[in-house]
């Protein structure tokens, strides 16, 4: 293949569920002339209460699959399976650009002297040597707080984001942290911008809420730069959705979460 054509294939997008979406959005915003295959895995969510040998298993297929059809890109758009697989991926295919997403602790820690800084993300990731590492690296200038939360992810790929059960759920889980002078979110899950604002109602409007999505869209962008393999068209590009669930909802799902409008919680980026 030559690497005019490889400029023109669509970049990879690959999530266990909607949460993927969030990442999208935010390449959309940084790379719009590009093409992109979104794959959601809603089929086999959660990811983040599998063992990690089941995630790099399906992380391994759905990039084997991605580049059989030409992708010229990953962006692995879950923390979950960045934690357990991308390593390794990018030893398997040392030549394609393959681009995970970590929690985003290093601007929450940044925000304020010694701020307190409460980690949201999967039992996977919380367990996980790559948040402990990040932990390890920035808790001399905050106090960090990792909390699992396991079973928010369903709600959104219920396209619930707004419901009194959503808020049950949140009130329980971070009733206690409210007391704790929370100053910084991080939403180390990507499913979780999506219920950002519920989060914030429920924790009190001035905690600051961090995401990952805007630092892994120009990373993915300053990678592909790199390598020459931007797309050098200037019209609008495609993105083509694409579930594992026969579910025919759930490509509805992902379409209606990646035009939404959010105007009424701002995320620090
Ligand atoms: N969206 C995923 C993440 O960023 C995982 C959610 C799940 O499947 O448990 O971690």
């Amino acid at each position: 293949m030559s690497n005019q054509l490889l400029k023109e294939n669509p970049i990879a997008v690959f999530d266990s569920g909607m949460g993927g979406i969030s990442v999208l959005r935010e390449l959309l915003k940084v790379m719009p002339n590009e093409d992109f295959v979104f794959y959601g895995d809603s089929a086999n969510a959660p990811y983040g209460t599998k063992t990690r040998e089941q995630v790099r298993a399906l992380t391994f297929q759905h990039a084997k699959n991605f580049f059989e059809q030409g992708c010229k890109a990953l962006v692995v758009a879950c923390n979950t399976a960045t934690t357990a697989a991308v390593r390794d991926l990018r030893l398997m295919y040392p030549d394609i650009p393959i681009v995970g997403i970590e929690p985003a602790v290093k601007p929450a820690v940044l925000s304020k002297e010694n701020p307190t800084v409460l980690v949201l993300a999967t039992p996977m990731t919380i367990k996980g040597e790559k948040l402990h590492r990040l932990i390890a690296k920035y808790d001399d200038q905050a106090n960090i707080i990792p909390l699992a939360c396991p079973g928010l992810m369903d709600f959104v790929e219920r396209g619930d984001i707004d419901s009194d059960e959503l808020e049950k759920y949140l009130q329980n889980l971070l009733s206690i942290y409210r007391q704790k002078n929370i100053d910084a979110i991080v939403l180390g899950c990507t499913h979780y911008p999506f219920v950002a604002k519920k989060i914030s109602e429920v924790m009190g409007n001035n905690v600051a809420i961090f995401d990952g999505g805007a630092g892994t869209a120009r990373e993915a962008k300053r990678r592909l730069q790199v390598k020459g393999l931007l797309n050098p068209r200037t019209e609008k590009g495609k993105v083509y959705f694409e579930n594992s669930s026969s579910d025919p909802k759930m490509i509805e799902l992902e379409k209606t979460l990646c035009k939404m409008k959010f105007d009424d919680i701002e995320l620090n980026k």
